[in-house]
């Protein structure tokens, strides 16, 4: 029995494979490496001294997504893989709705094909669009604002008529609010191509000295000190969730959206000041105006999660600062260096190669 987990070794897929390795799943991850680094995995296997397989596979692949089904006995599939920065999505609409959609629509196929009904998709908060009453919950009206919001509507909603189509179907939509944090080891975090569009790694940047300051998109909004306020989640949390999720979806049939969140929301300067005084590093800003499409203030309703999942968030906004400047300080350039290291003069353990005859198609993640 093995979960199949797609972008698994990205920020969130990454944590989530370290909960299910210690929860003592077996995984099988697949990831195209389009948006993460191997050597991501390589550090779950450090944290968990357990092994797995990956499969360098692009989901839209069907055919290499169809050796993935075959060679491995799969229960239950963990979806993460997809593109999800809103400004690219701008504007790259059409390779966003090919990747996302087309991506989990292959891999629906692929599941039906050898009989896995059982599937925890990562949807997004993005989905209540220009939602303004709080706290969020999963009953409000959904729309989105921008191309990659409406690839996650469009999979909910394909999803729902998959199950709509077959009631042996399990699927639970997952609605992140706004991840934050690493692994307190230090080993895994957020390692965002270029100048990072979210809040945490932008203040880690700026106090690991890679970035000059913090720009506060608008100080003009009604809440507590004028700034934007989110509900901030640490990524073990959200990681834990998808645990919670995926035992409701192996014991039940239906589908089901819920809201991951703590329910408190935190402005910007708020964040930044428990920043500070938890590192004791200074992150200078300056205002400057509202960035467009931004709301006010965004925070979940969680309840739902609690009652039918047995899932709450226990990590607070502290642990999730010293949590992310940990990984920040501790890799100062990500995944980078270690990853040139593993792929050159082999100083880190790289991960074993085992087929000879596609060499990018599996790697074997273990000693
Ligand atoms: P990430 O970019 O770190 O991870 C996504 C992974 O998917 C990457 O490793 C990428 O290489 C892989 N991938 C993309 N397209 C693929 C394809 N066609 N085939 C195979 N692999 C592919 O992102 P993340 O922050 O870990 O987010 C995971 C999921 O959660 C995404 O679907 C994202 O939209 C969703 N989500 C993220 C956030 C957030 O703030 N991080 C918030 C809400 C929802
Ligand atoms: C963004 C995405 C959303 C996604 C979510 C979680 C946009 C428009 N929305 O939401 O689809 O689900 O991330 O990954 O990109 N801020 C600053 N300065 C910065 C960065 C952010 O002041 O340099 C402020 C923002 O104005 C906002 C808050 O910090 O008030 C959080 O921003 P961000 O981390 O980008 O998340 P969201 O905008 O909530």
């Amino acid at each position: 029995m093995a979960i199949l987990v797609t972008g698994g070794s990205g920020y969130i897929g990454s944590h989530t494979c370290v909960e299910l390795l210690n929860a003592g799943y077996d995984i099988v991850v697949v990831d195209n490496l389009t948006n993460s680094r191997l050597e991501s995995l390589r550090r779950v296997r450090e944290i968990t001294g357990r092994d797995f397989k990956f499969y360098k596979v692009d989901l839209l692949d069907q055919e290499a997504l169809i050796r993935v089904f075959a060679q491995n006995k799969i229960d239950a599939v963990i979806h993460f893989a997809g593109h999800k920065s809103v400004g690219e999505s701008v504007r790259l609409p059409l390779w966003y709705y090919h990747n996302n959609i087309t991506g989990t629509l292959v891999l629906c196929k692929v599941m039906e094909k050898y009989g896995v009904k059982n599937i925890v998709f990562s949807s997004s908060a993005t989905v209540y669009g220009l939602q303004e009453k709080v706290p969020i919950a999963e009953e409000l009206p959904l729309s989105a604002t921008n191309p990659y919001g409406r690839t996650k509507l469009m999979i909910e909603e394909m999803l729902r008529d998959l199950y709509l189509s077959d009631s042996n179907w399990s699927i639970a939509l997952l609605r992140y609010f706004n991840p934050a944090g690493a692994h307190n080891s230090g080993l895994i975090g957020e390692d965002p191509n270029g100048i990072p569009n979210n809040l945490m790694p932008y203040i880690t940047q700026v106090a690991a000295g890679r970035l000059k300051e913090l720009q506060v998109f608008g100080n003009d909004y009604e809440t507590i000190d004028g700034t934007g306020v989110r509900d901030f989640i640490h990524v073990v949390d959200l990681a834990l969730g998808h645990l919670s999720a995926l035992t409701k979806v192996m014991a039940t049939t239906g589908v089901e959206a819920y809201n991951l969140g703590t329910g408190r929301g935190y402005s910007v300067l708020e964040l930044v000041k428990a920043f500070e005084t938890v590192t004791g590093m200074r992150i200078p800003y300056t205002i400057t105006s509202r960035r467009p499409g931004d709301i006010g203030i965004c925070y979940a309703n969680p309840s739902k999660a609690e009652r039918e999942l047995g899932w709450v968030a226990e990590k607070g906004i502290e642990e999730m600062c010293s949590d992310s400047w940990r990984w920040q300080s501790n890799n100062p350039n990500g995944y980078l260096e270690e990853a040139k290291i593993a792929a050159g003069v082999g100083a880190a353990p790289s991960p074993r190669t085992l087929s000879r005859s596609n060499e990018d198609f599996f790697v074997y993640i273990g000693r």
